[in-house]
């Protein structure tokens, strides 16, 4: 099986942030979240992967995963230009298919446990596509599965207007190669785009066998700041480990930490769950719970709880930064230290602020 990887979109829910980067570079728990759609195709020993570049700093997404030696795997990429569809992003992969199966991952959908179960379950019924499905309370936001009175899988309808069912499709596709045979027949809809559940409704039509699985644990659609800072939440506390590679000098460290090597925390308090990236000095502060700071930032007498601040960034001497998403090369400060007032910021890169 080989993987594709969707890294497109404008992120527009997420702007300012996606003036500065793609959506699917924004850390969680200091780990883009498209690298956490990486290694859930490389758990499942997928070692060809192609990821689809949109418009939004498609540079920055070659930057980041290089050719893909880094993870042991090979990354072709192939660019999209314009958003016109996840089905036209996944057309374009004809040749880098060949002959395999392949799924398709949203570079900003995040699983509790994975997708491995659902992988096997669709190369061992020999499947031409099979979906994902996760029951929701808004399913007019996403793409939406009829299913019959037998549980048979009848139509699937893009953000529907009139309530189908609260069955969401969620971004992950699998496909065999017979799905290059039905792309060519799709016709834009009404935003312009070729979706990818009119592609798997030509594919019921034309009766190829199309399954589904409903999804166990969480699922996670990065959409917006509150979406962004509750998933970086979830994660740290399933995920982060009791970590200290750099120093705590003075400091309280209590619950589940991580600090990487070459960071310096002293004077301060760090509450779990929380994690700090690399050479980053955090002074006469506190930080957490429900926070991550990146690498190389510089926090001083200052107190952040239920964040993210990405990398390079300075704050000082703000005593109270609450549910904040903070972009690169940030800067914060205060000229009047007893202002005790919460700020809570979404901001980008290179923004400064002076409270
Ligand atoms: C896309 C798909 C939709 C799916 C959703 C899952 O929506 O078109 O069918 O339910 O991803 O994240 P979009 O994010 O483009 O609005």
């Amino acid at each position: 099986m080989k993987g594709v990887i969707l890294h497109g979109g404008q992120g527009t829910r997420l702007r300012p942030l996606t003036y500065a980067g793609p959506k699917q570079l924004i850390p969680i728990a200091n780990k883009p979240v498209s690298q956490y759609v990486l290694e859930d195709l490389i758990s499942l020993g997928i070692k060809d992967i192609a990821i689809i570049l949109g418009e939004t700093f498609p540079e920055l997404v070659r930057e980041y995963y290089g050719d893909g030696s880094r993870f042991g795997v090979k990354i072709t990429y192939i660019n999209q230009g314009k958003a016109l569809g996840i089905a036209h992003a996944v057309s374009l992969c004809k040749e880098f298919v060949g002959e395999d199966d392949f799924v398709v991952y949203l570079g900003d959908n995040i699983f509790q446990y994975g997708i491995a179960k659902y992988a096997s379950l669709f190369t061992n019924e020999r499947l031409d596509s099979m979906i994902l499905l996760k029951e929701v309370d808004e399913p007019q936001r996403f793409g939406v599965a009829k299913l019959d009175g037998n549980g048979k899988l009848v139509k699937l309808v893009e953000k529907p207007k009139e309530h189908i069912s609260n069955y969401a499709v969620v971004g992950v596709y699998f496909f065999s190669p017979s799905f290059f045979k039905i792309v060519g027949k799709l016709k834009p809809s009404r935003r312009n785009e070729l979706e990818i559940t009119d592609a798997i409704q030509l594919m019921i039509d034309d009766g190829y066998k199309v399954g589904y699985s409903f999804v166990d644990g969480w699922w996670a659609d990065t959409g917006k700041k509150n979406d962004i800072l509750a998933l970086n939440a979830t994660i740290l506390d399933e995920r982060i480990e009791s970590k200290i590679d750099g120093k705590a000098l003075n400091s309280r460290i209590e619950g589940r930490v991580s600090i990487a090597e070459g960071t310096i925390v002293e004077n301060s308090t760090v509450r779990g769950p929380a994690i700090i990236g690399r050479n980053t000095r955090v002074i006469d502060s506190h930080i957490g719970p429900y926070t991550s700071i990146g690498d190389s930032c510089n926090i001083k007498k200052s107190s952040i709880e239920y964040s993210i601040i990405m990398d390079n960034t300075s704050i000082e001497e703000i005593l109270n930064l609450e549910d904040s998403l903070v972009g690169r090369n940030a800067k914060i400060k205060s000229n009047n230290s007893t202002a005790r007032k919460t700020l809570k910021l979404h901001i980008s890169d290179y923004s400064e602020v002076e409270v």
